[in-house]
């Protein structure tokens, strides 16, 4: 089945996906909320937690505008689980063929981790042209984008890892970038403190920097 490449347009248009630890479905709501009322209707929910399953299928139940994926998705097993649970979209730190194949065989998109020119020319081998680049700041930051992108400017990047307000823009600038991951707006602590203003705030920050780049890019 082919990929549902909505779904990565969709991506494209948010242009950060929020990645996002928690425990259970009533944390995964209290962000997935925060989230959409900062203006960024994106989660990518971690296969980290015991709760993550159930926290995907809260959000996709309760918060049907946010679209939520899985994150941290390393066997084939998951895959299902999470495609089950209804994540639209799956991400994994690495390149495993059989993560890649599972979730094409389900029609779900999935950017596996890439760190190096193999990875990539594996995950072109597989049918990907869009992939996350992880992590991202050990990797080289936005010079190791370049570089990636050089012999393979088809490829499109999701770099994640070391990702912040303070670097998001270095990132995003770059035409090979679809969109960048990170943490920061849902740190752990945040979330464990129930602070959703405050993950808002943060939301609302990303998502006014990111539009300040469209603005330059289109009177440019
Ligand atoms: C991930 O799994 O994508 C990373 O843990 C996110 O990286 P960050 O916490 O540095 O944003």
């Amino acid at each position: 089945m082919s990929a549902d490449t909505s779904v990565l347009e969709q991506i494209e248009r948010a242009r950060v996906v929020p990645v996002v630890v928690v425990d259970d479905a009533r944390d995964g709501l209290g962000v997935a909320a925060a989230l959409r009322d900062g203006g960024l209707p994106v989660a990518e929910v971690t296969f980290r937690t015991a709760g993550a399953a159930s926290a995907i299928e809260a959000i996709a139940r309760e918060v049907p505008e946010v679209l939520v994926g899985a994150g941290t998705v390393i066997t084939a097993a998951q895959v299902d689980e999470a495609v089950r649970a209804g994540a639209r979209f799956l991400v994994s730190p690495g390149l495993s063929a059989d993560v890649v194949r599972r979730a094409q065989e389900h029609g779900v998109p999935i950017l596996p981790g890439v760190a190096t020119p193999s990875d990539i020319i594996a995950a072109l081998d597989l049918g990907l042209t869009a992939v996350k680049l992880f992590p991202a700041n050990v990797v080289g930051g936005p010079a190791a984008v370049k570089a990636f992108s050089a012999p393979f400017p088809g490829v499109r990047f999701v770099p994640t890892g070391g990702v912040s307000a303070a670097n998001l823009l270095d990132y995003l600038s770059l035409p090979s970038v679809l969109a960048a991951g990170g943490s920061w707006m849902v740190d752990r602590s945040l979330v464990r403190a129930g602070d959703w203003t405050e993950i808002t705030r943060r939301t609302r920050e990303a998502v006014e920097l990111a539009a300040s780049l469209s603005t330059v890019t289109e009177g440019a």
